[in-house]
């Protein structure tokens, strides 16, 4: 992994691997970039795969000063933050963005504010709807939880709803290292980007301007973005692909990995 430094005193840890067309993976909430560990060994012998832990997560952490407690980010900041490393990183043609729950979220803020910057979009196991007011008053509940007592309720929350049934019975070890990095996590970074996440917009009406060549894709256990709204985002984005991943969850990457590179390196292959 490599650090660079983006702006305001903000560095971020990435993995840049690789040569040919950059691919950009952002991760979901609380994780950081091994959640990718998969995608990044399939895509890396032909593009140029960049998977950073995003600003405060993983090995990005911030000093208290970069991230005060109780700090919001929100998923502009976060595209902006993508937008920025971009530029450090010297890459002014089309990314391909691909964002996982959360880092779906951020992608289609960044496809809203940066579209020149994007050659394909895509969009794995994530919504368009923001959260409703109870879910944003949940949110923000666990957040002054998780400043007060650290990551542990809100991973305990999380765990049930993340995979499929089967998945915690064959693979155990998925389940547990996911664990791993979700207590890791810095409970200001969680903090700050729960949040930034109760406070984002409904982007619902963006998705018929995204005019990028996009693929949908949705595990279909997936109880957090489900098929159906899944199904329903890909229709209202011009020309989408919608693909849903047999006996995954919401972790399609870590559940059903040969599956999720399958459809993406078809997609990718696919000339625009
Ligand atoms: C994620 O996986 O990034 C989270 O489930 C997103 C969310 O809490 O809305």
């Amino acid at each position: 992994m490599k650090t660079v430094r983006i702006n305001e005193g903000v560095e971020l840890a990435l993995v840049d691997r690789g040569s040919g067309p950059p691919v950009v993976l952002v991760h979901g909430f609380p994780l950081d970039h091994t959640m990718w560990d998969a995608q990044i060994e399939a895509l890396v012998p032909d593009y140029r795969v960049i998977a950073p832990d995003l600003r405060g997560f993983g090995r990005s952490r911030q000093s208290d000063a970069a991230c005060p407690p109780g700090t919001t980010v929100t998923m502009g900041r976060f595209a902006d933050d993508l937008a920025a490393l971009l530029d450090a990183l010297g890459i002014d043609k089309p990314i391909v963005l691909c964002g996982l729950s959360m880092g779906g979220y951020i992608a289609m803020h960044f496809q809203r504010k940066y579209a020149s910057r994007l050659a394909k979009l895509i969009l794995l196991d994530t919504r368009s709807a923001n959260d409703t007011p109870e879910m944003a008053a949940g949110r923000r509940e666990m957040a002054a939880r998780v400043l007060a007592e650290g990551p542990d309720p809100l991973v305990e929350s999380m765990m049930p709803r993340l995979f499929a049934a089967e998945t915690p019975k064959n693979h155990p070890q998925i389940v547990e290292s996911l664990r791993r990095v979700m207590l890791g996590n810095d409970p200001k970074a969680i903090v700050a980007a729960a949040l930034g996440m109760a406070e984002r917009p409904d982007s619902t009406g963006w998705l018929p301007e995204i005019l990028c060549p996009t693929l949908v894709l949705v595990g279909q256990w997936d109880a957090i973005s489900t098929p159906d709204e899944m199904q329903a985002m890909a229709e209202a984005i011009p020309g989408a692909r919608f693909v849903e991943i047999a006996g995954s969850g919401h972790m399609s990457t870590l559940e059903k990995p040969a599956e999720v590179n399958a459809a993406i390196r078809r997609f990718l292959k696919t000339p625009a």
